[in-house]
């Protein structure tokens, strides 16, 4: 039998495929926006179940840029294959967030240093109490430094991953809101734990799209405007990551 273990169920590809750090946006579209917009002889190295994964170089430098598709299990599968199979070493997740935290307004940027969840996702490594999940820290600091060259608008903090984006219950977001967790999203809290177990290094960057407890919400434009922002931000830290 084959010790090779690729492709996988999930990923047509080879580790060569792929580069050292990956951006990961939950959507596909906008995968292939990052490729075609910001990546130079990009080329498309996954499309299995549409999640369109391309390599191509950002100022001379190797870069991959591969779909989340959404909530944990999604990122979950995709992240611990890119780590344990294709040889992965970073990824930053570019997505958006829900603000639930007042100084935090819509079309800013969060840098997730840490990542609460309602999820049970930690439950499958038995530990005898909770896990942490975390930001890697030089991910972090690149990444901060470029949100301060950029000019951006951002916040350094936590926010919540939730298996919910319709919760039953209205109470939950005034109470992750009073422990200073900044904004709600679907996916950090998986792709911090596969990183932490698999001693690799993952970041996760958002646009607030809209604001949770005020209603208020980007329009396309300005949406459009602040996401390309948070890319240029993580394509520059996966550059200097090299
Ligand atoms: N909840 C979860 N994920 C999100 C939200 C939200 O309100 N907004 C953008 N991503």
């Amino acid at each position: 039998m084959s010790d090779k273990n690729y492709p996988t169920p999930h990923i047509n590809a080879t580790p060569d495929d792929f580069a050292r750090t990956v951006l990961m946006p939950g959507d596909p579209l906008r995968a292939k926006f990052i490729a075609e917009t910001y990546l130079k002889d990009a080329v498309l190295v996954n499309n299995v179940r549409g999640i369109h994964g391309y390599t191509g170089t950002y100022g001379g430098t190797r870069v991959s840029v591969m779909a989340s598709g959404m909530g944990m299990p999604s990122i979950g599968i995709y992240s611990y294959e890119l780590y344990n199979f294709f040889g992965v070493e970073n990824i930053i997740r570019v997505g958006t967030a829900g603000a639930i935290n007042p100084n935090v307004k819509v079309r800013d940027i969060v840098i997730a240093m840490g990542a609460c969840t309602n999820s049970n996702y930690a439950s499958q490594y038995g530990l005898p109490g909770t896990f942490a999940p975390i930001a890697g820290y030089s991910l972090m600091k690149t990444a901060i430094d470029n949100a301060e060259t950029h000019g951006a608008v951002y916040h350094v903090g936590n926010c919540l991953s939730s298996d919910t984006f319709y919760c039953d219950d209205p109470t939950v977001t005034e109470k992750w809101s009073k422990m200073g967790v900044l904004c709600i999203e679907m996916e950090a809290a998986a792709l911090y734990m596969n990183a932490a177990r698999c001693g690799k290094n993952a970041l996760g960057i958002f646009t607030v799209s809209d604001h949770i407890l005020t209603g208020e919400a980007t329009t396309a434009e300005q949406r459009q405007c602040s996401f390309t922002q948070m890319m240029e931000i993580a394509l520059d830290t996966a550059v200097q990551l090299n």
